[in-house]
């Protein structure tokens, strides 16, 4: 059985900065420290913070001391108004790809336009995002929803997507749209990372009998992954760690390909990998 791992398998840019952001201030930080929400959308990095005392809330009422740590998916105003108030230290993790993001959606919006964003409407990146323009985005998740929805053509448009879509799916919508609007101004905000991960999964996908997705199903971009692979193969299946592994999936299989998402760390992928070795033996 040859076990191919895919190059771009696990931790992006802008979640190793985050991880690493954590991890190199962490003795200097007032305390406590407490992160809002996953600093990564992975069980096992949160938990590995957490054995090294740092608190998860997704509640900010009785934060009013210590450290904050913001994720890489970014905030809202709001909250980031409300928190510089207190007497908190902020680390903030926000990811430079989802803060040209939020730019790039505040540019179109000053020059007049409707914003639609190609995302997931309760994902904190795009919540964030929306925020930054007065909560006046058409979010729309789906080719489906984009279709549907009712255009009104005497407006100026413009359209960004989350950074981690999928990058087929997103060509379509733009195709789409530019049919659909005669004044429509367009940035692909999917970052290069997702980009590239996305690719070599497809052309995993095509060449191995069987896929295996690391990562956390919380994860957006490990869930694209996932959805990529099982469109073009069948025989993908979605795994947090090695302990989901079942061995009936490789009975008779040659060849094994393993991509993980941006978030899934290189000790849980490199776990999965042994685990195959062993029931190679
Ligand atoms: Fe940033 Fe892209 Fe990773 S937006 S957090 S580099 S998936």
């Amino acid at each position: 059985m040859v076990i191919t791992l895919a190059k771009t398998a696990g931790f992006c840019f802008g979640v190793k900065r985050a991880v690493e952001m954590v991890e190199n201030s962490l003795g200097e930080l007032p305390q406590p420290v407490r992160m809002y929400g996953y600093l990564v959308h992975n069980e096992e990095v949160v938990n590995k913070f957490i054995k090294k005392g740092i608190q998860v809330v997704n509640s900010l009422e009785r934060v009013r001391s210590g450290t904050l740590i913001i994720t890489a998916h970014g905030i809202d105003l709001e909250t980031k108004a409300e928190l510089q108030k207190r007497d908190l230290f902020i680390l903030d993790t926000t990811c430079p790809l989802v803060k040209d993001a939020q730019t790039r959606a505040c540019q179109l919006f000053n020059e007049g336009r409707q914003v639609i964003i190609f995302g997931d409407a309760n994902h904190q990146e795009i919540k964030a995002i929306n925020d930054r323009i007065n909560q006046t985005a058409i979010i729309l998740s789906s080719l489906g929803e984009l279709n549907q929805f009712n255009f009104d053509l005497s407006k100026k448009y413009g359209l960004i997507s989350q950074t981690t879509q999928n990058t087929q799916k997103f060509k379509q919508a733009k195709e789409m749209l530019r049919r659909k609007i005669k004044d429509i101004k367009i940035f692909d905000t999917i970052c290069l990372a997702t980009e590239e991960r996305q690719n070599e999964a497809r052309e995993l996908a095509q060449k191995c009998e069987i896929i295996l997705v690391v990562g956390s199903k919380t994860s957006a971009n490990t869930t694209r992954l996932y959805e990529i692979c099982l469109a073009i193969n069948p025989q993908t299946y979605f795994i947090q760690t090695k302990n989901n592994l079942q061995i009936e999936w490789f009975k008779g299989v040659r060849s094994v390909g393993i991509t993980a998402g941006a978030s899934t760390p290189n000790w849980v992928i490199q776990d999965v990998i042994k685990e195959l070795a062993k029931s190679k033996e």
